[in-house]
Parts: structure tokens; sequence; C-alpha cells
């Protein structure tokens, strides 16, 4: 049995997609900081078993499950947002990626992430920035990636919908200056989470040194937040690829990407 947020009166982080991967390692990374939790996913039961471990440390954690792509689950979710005064942080997480070229694949698919890659984080950051603003605190966290520095084959929609949300935090972080609330877009490279298994990627195509830990990932993000940098891009590695990258000509990003995809 997990303790009630209603009976603490710490900080309270919301983090969406905390039933694995990235949206784990935040909750156990802001439960060691100081703050109460309210997880949000698909998978109650795995919500409700990291629950239960960080409610072992004294950390109020609340399970909310939800559908993100669902409109009735996602309206249940802002609403929860805009009732708990304490909120202190959202951090839009929850995604997945397709490994599959656009025009071939289904629809369902590709209309889903753009439903959890962009109308969630939009509905759930406009439902927590008035009360943010209201209190002079607060923050958001868009859990993009280096894809958003990327337009490629067979990553049509994940490409795009990262794209939008570095771009949102960038527009936002704008709007929000002066009232003590920070916002970051969250840009990491390959990390060891669920997300490779759940695309049908094959791991073994990545070289071993393009991977980053879940737990430094999180170390970086929220150390950038202290310092108020708005993108954060976790590794020097991957700093250096996002510093080529946007030097790099599109027709060539696009050409490669496509021999990738073809090649295999
Ligand atoms: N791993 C990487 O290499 C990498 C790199 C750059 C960016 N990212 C980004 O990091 C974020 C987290 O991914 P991850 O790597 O931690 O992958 P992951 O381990 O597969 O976690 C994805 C999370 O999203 C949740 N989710 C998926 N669909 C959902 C839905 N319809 N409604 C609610 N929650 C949903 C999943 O929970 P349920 O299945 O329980 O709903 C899970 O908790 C994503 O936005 C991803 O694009 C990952």
């Amino acid at each position: 049995m997990h303790a009630s947020t209603e009976d603490s009166a710490r900080p309270i982080a919301l983090v969406t997609g905390a039933s694995s991967g990235l949206g784990e390692a935040f909750v156990r990374a802001l439960a060691q900081r100081g703050y109460d939790l309210i997880l949000v996913a698909r998978r109650a039961e795995r919500l409700a078993a990291l629950a239960t471990q960080v409610g072992a440390a004294g950390v109020a954690a609340e399970v909310l499950p939800a559908d993100l792509t669902n409109d009735a689950d996602l309206a249940r979710v802002a609403d929860r947002i805009r009732t708990c005064p304490r909120l202190a942080l959202l951090v839009n997480n929850a995604g997945f990626g397709v490994d599959a070229l656009y025009y071939q694949s289904e629809f369902a698919g590709q209309s889903a992430m753009a439903r959890l890659h962009v109308l969630a984080p939009m509905h759930l950051t406009h439902a927590a920035l008035p009360g943010m603003v209201a209190r002079g605190h607060g923050a958001v966290i868009n859990v993009s990636s280096v894809a958003a520095y990327l337009c490629g084959a067979a990553s049509v929609m994940y490409c795009s919908t990262k794209a939008f949300l570095n771009s949102f935090t960038i527009s936002l972080a704008a709007e929000l200056a002066g009232t003590g609330v920070r916002v970051q877009a969250l840009c990491p490279g390959f990390t060891h989470t669920e997300f490779h298994d759940a695309a049908g990627m094959d791991r073994k195509l990545i070289p071993k040194i393009l991977w980053l830990r879940a737990d430094y990932v999180i170390d970086q993000s929220l150390r950038d937040l202290e310092r108020g940098r708005v993108i954060s891009i976790p590794s020097m590695r991957y700093k250096l690829i996002v510093r080529v990258l946007r030097m790099t000509p599109q027709w060539l990003i696009s050409r490669v990407s496509r021999k990738k995809f073809a090649a295999r």
C-alpha cells in the first residue's frame, strides 16, 4: 500500500510513461530529490509496483492509469493536473517508435503517435501552466529526442513529432520568461529502455558507443533544468552529433536515411 499525495506537503511531479524506461528513471530520481509523484501510463500493475517501491522510502505516489491517445483518459489526467495545487513538475515522457515506411504502415499507429507526442503534451502542458504561473514556479519537461534534428525515411512521424516538441518548448520558454516557470525539451540519443523492443528495432545495429543509461539521461536533464537550459542534450557525444547534424545539408541526411533503411 502506498501513501496518498493528499497526506503530504511536498512538491508533486506528474510523469507520463512512468511504467518503464526513462519515465521510471524520472520517478526514481524525483523521489530521491524530495518530490511526491503521480504516475501515468497504461500498465497499471507496473505503476502500482513502482509506487510501492518508492513509497517504501516515504514518498507518496499516486497511480493514475491512462491511455493518453484516448480523449477521455487524456481529459481525466488534465483534470487531475488542474486540481493539483502542489504540482511543481510535469514530465511529458510517454512515447513510442515505429520502424516502418510511413506510406506502408497502419495509419492508426501513426495517428496514435501524433496524439501521444503532440496532443497529449499540448493538453497536459495547457492544464499545468496557469497554476504554475499563478504560483510563480514550476517546470515542464517534454521528452523529445535527437531525432528532432533528423528528417528521414522510416521515422517520418517520429522525427516530425519530436521536432514539434522542440519548437513548442522553445516558443513556450519565450512566453514564460519572467514567470518563474521553466520548460525543457530533453533530447536523448539511444538509451537503454524498452523503446527499441516495443518498436521491433534490432539493438545490435546500433554501435555500443551510442548507448546511454536512463539514469544518466535523467540526471543531465534535471541538472540542465536547474541551470535554466531549454534544450537538454545529454552527453558530449550527442551534443557533437547534433552540432554536426545542424550543419549537414538536409538532402544528405535524407539520402543516408533512405539508403540505411533499404540496406536492411
Ligand atoms: N530509448 C531511447 O533510445 C529514446 C531516445 C530518445 C527519446 N526517447 C523518448 O523517451 C520517451 C520514453 O521512452 P522510453 O525510451 O523510456 O521507452 P519505453 O521504455 O518503451 O517507455 C515508454 C513509456 O510510454 C508509455 N506509453 C506508451 N504508449 C502510451 C499511451 N498510449 N498512453 C500512456 N502511456 C504510454 C509506456 O507505458 P505503457 O505501455 O504502460 O502505457 C512506457 O511507460 C519517449 O517519448 C521516447 O520517444 C527514447
